[in-house]
């Protein structure tokens, strides 16, 4: 299957299937023409961080119900914002969720940039951040890279090089699917396709709309990649 052919397999599943989660705006409504709000995306893929979508929903809705806008949270004090991110863990991520809050309210007007580099100048934003913020609120054709991608990558092609050697040759077959029409779903879809059917455990290639192409499947070897370095 050409390139092209999988990246419209994954916008069609997504079309039917996508996730509703409170910070993103779904297929229709984007379809439709409604901008992701770049704070809501921006929030939930620092809270997403090492933490499940399940843990994240609670305290998305209560930061954004306290803090609207990321010029409300630049002017939060430290304190609270401590005191709401408690139990997400990591606090070195709410510390640099707040300077990053304050330097796009001082430096940018209270709008965050709208690139890939201008986002990864931020402090606390790295290259995934960067590329799911360009991607998701923005529509700039970015690959984005997680687990999830890492792992959908090495069974849609059967990589059997381990983690971490992997990494850039899974980089480099996502940006390869990566479409210019519809990036920021895309990325979405390969990620809740991970999330959900592309699983690390006993994936569900049954339902799988790429079982066809699935390269992994083919062998019957889904289950075992991506193989890892042993420790
Ligand atoms: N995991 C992290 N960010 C995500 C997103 N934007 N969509 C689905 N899963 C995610």
């Amino acid at each position: 299957m050409r390139d092209a052919e999988l990246s419209r397999a994954f916008l069609d599943w997504y079309d039917l299937h996508a996730r509703d989660l409170p910070w993103r705006v779904g297929p229709a409504a984007r379809a439709a023409g409604v901008q992701p709000d770049p704070y809501a995306v921006w929030l939930s893929e620092v809270m997403l961080q090492q933490t499940t979508v399940a843990a994240v929903r609670d305290y998305f809705h209560r930061f954004t119900a306290r803090w609207p806008d990321v010029e409300a949270l630049a002017a939060a004090e430290d304190a609270a914002v401590m005191g709401e991110w408690a139990g997400l863990g990591y606090y070195a991520r709410a510390r640099n969720l707040l300077k990053c809050a304050r330097a796009v309210a001082r430096d940018h007007g209270g709008r965050f940039p709208d690139s890939r580099e201008g986002l990864l100048a931020l402090p606390g934003i790295g290259p995934y951040t960067a590329a799911a913020i360009a991607a998701i609120a923005f529509d700039r054709a970015e690959t984005v890279v997680d687990g999830n991608v890492e792992r959908v990558m090495a069974r849609l092609f059967a990589v059997q090089t381990p983690l971490p050697t992997a990494k850039p040759e899974l980089t480099a077959l996502a940006a390869r699917l990566t479409p210019t029409r519809r990036p920021g779903d895309h990325a979405q879809a390969v990620m809740d396709l991970g999330a959900t059917i592309c699983t690390p455990k006993r994936p569900a290639c049954g339902i799988c709309p790429l079982r066809a192409p699935c390269a992994a499947r083919a062998q019957g070897i889904a289950a075992d990649l991506p193989r890892k370095l042993a420790k």
